[in-house]
């Protein structure tokens, strides 16, 4: 930061009419930065950012960070660079393998090798890579910490490659950091949900609250014992622009999200009782719901002593209250 202000700066967000994405612009727009979002509407929606494409500081480009040219333009313009662009959701990923691999290893190779030309030039330009609890795979531990193993199932099981082409994306950003010294840092998120996530991709609250709201029934897939940990999206992209501002955390992976476990059942069960005591629950198997070959994993909780020393990060949000926002914003639409 050391010559400008925090207001003269230009963030590019890739991913940034996504869920997540969207409130990102939000805050950095607050914050006083230049965003430029950068999105293919993939599975993003312009509406996500439609009331902030007004705003002058706002520039708004609709194209694929798979395209080199593009890239090219905007990360030369950029003094923080915010790559959320990928292929997501696990029901998405089951059925389109191939795309899964290409959108989430090439582009970020593309950005990360401009990243890298500007690093041998004296610009060192802090760059933030989206990655998942998807990367600990199948680790039968009860809480993940980042120096965990990675461990994945087989290559014939296409919702692999998802964790997988994300881990390959940790690599590369960590050695852009070893061989260039270029400020990377990993966040791997676990289950971040709020307003404006879509159920259409698989995502489990929004999906559950939309059944809710039609009068159900809610499909809980297998018996309901998986547990997840669910964080609001507002205090994620808080830790996101926190870590990027804090030049010791280059170099670095961070688990981000909530460590408060819930059974996917219990979720079901206070969707219901929130939002219409009315609904009823269902349940489905794996092989109804995605295919033969599909392995869940059972438990999905973040250790996250790493991020709260670095930024002091305290998710301010509970299930409840997420609830509550999300059945909002379904309301509203
Ligand atoms: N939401 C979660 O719980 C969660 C959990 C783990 C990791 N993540 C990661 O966070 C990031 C954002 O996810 P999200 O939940 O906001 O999903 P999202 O689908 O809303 O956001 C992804 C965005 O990237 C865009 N995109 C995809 N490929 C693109 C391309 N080639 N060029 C330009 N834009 C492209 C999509 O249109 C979309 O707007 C992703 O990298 C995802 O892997 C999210």
């Amino acid at each position: 930061m050391i010559g400008s202000t925090v207001s003269e700066l230009t963030s590019v967000i890739t991913g940034g009419a996504g869920f997540i994405g969207s409130h990102l612009t939000e805050s950095l727009l607050s914050q006083g930065h230049r965003v430029i979002v950068v999105d293919d509407l993939s599975t993003g929606r312009k509406n996500n950012i439609e009331g902030l494409l007004e705003n002058p500081n706002v520039e708004y480009i609709e194209g694929s960070v798979t395209e080199a040219a593009l890239v090219n333009e905007v990360v030369d313009r950029a003094d923080r660079v915010y790559h959320l662009a990928a292929a997501v959701g696990v029901a998405l990923i089951a059925k389109q393998p191939i795309q899964t691999i290409e959108r989430n290893v090439y582009p970020t190779q593309l950005i990360l090798d401009r990243l890298g030309e500007r690093a041998s030039k004296g610009k060192f330009v802090p760059c933030f890579i989206a990655s998942t609890s998807e990367v600990y795979g199948k680790n039968p531990k009860e809480v993940w910490s980042e120096e965990d193993d990675l461990v994945f199932g087989a290559t014939t099981k296409p919702r692999w490659s998802y964790g997988v082409s994300k881990a390959i994306d940790e690599f590369l950003g960590l050695a852009f950091y070893k061989e260039k010294q270029l400020p990377v840092v990993v966040g791997r998120f676990f289950n971040v949900v709020g307003p404006r996530q879509t159920g259409a991709y698989g995502m489990v609250l929004p999906r559950f609250v939309e059944a809710a709201l039609r009068g159900g029934p809610l499909v809980v897939h297998d018996d309901g014992n998986q547990v997840r940990c669910f964080a609001h999206v507002d205090d994620v992209v808080r830790a996101v622009s926190d870590l990027v501002n804090k030049p010791d955390t280059a170099g670095r992976v961070y688990n981000i999200g909530s460590d408060v476990p819930v059974s996917i059942l219990e979720l079901a069960q206070r969707v219901v009782e929130r939002v219409n005591p009315k609904a009823t629950i269902e349940f489905q198997t794996y092989a109804d719901a995605y295919d033969d070959s599909f392995e869940d994993i059972r438990r999905r909780v973040p250790d996250l002593t790493r991020i709260r020393e670095a930024i002091g990060y305290a998710p301010t949000k509970d299930l409840d209250g997420i609830i509550d926002a999300v059945a909002k914003y379904q309301s509203s639409l």
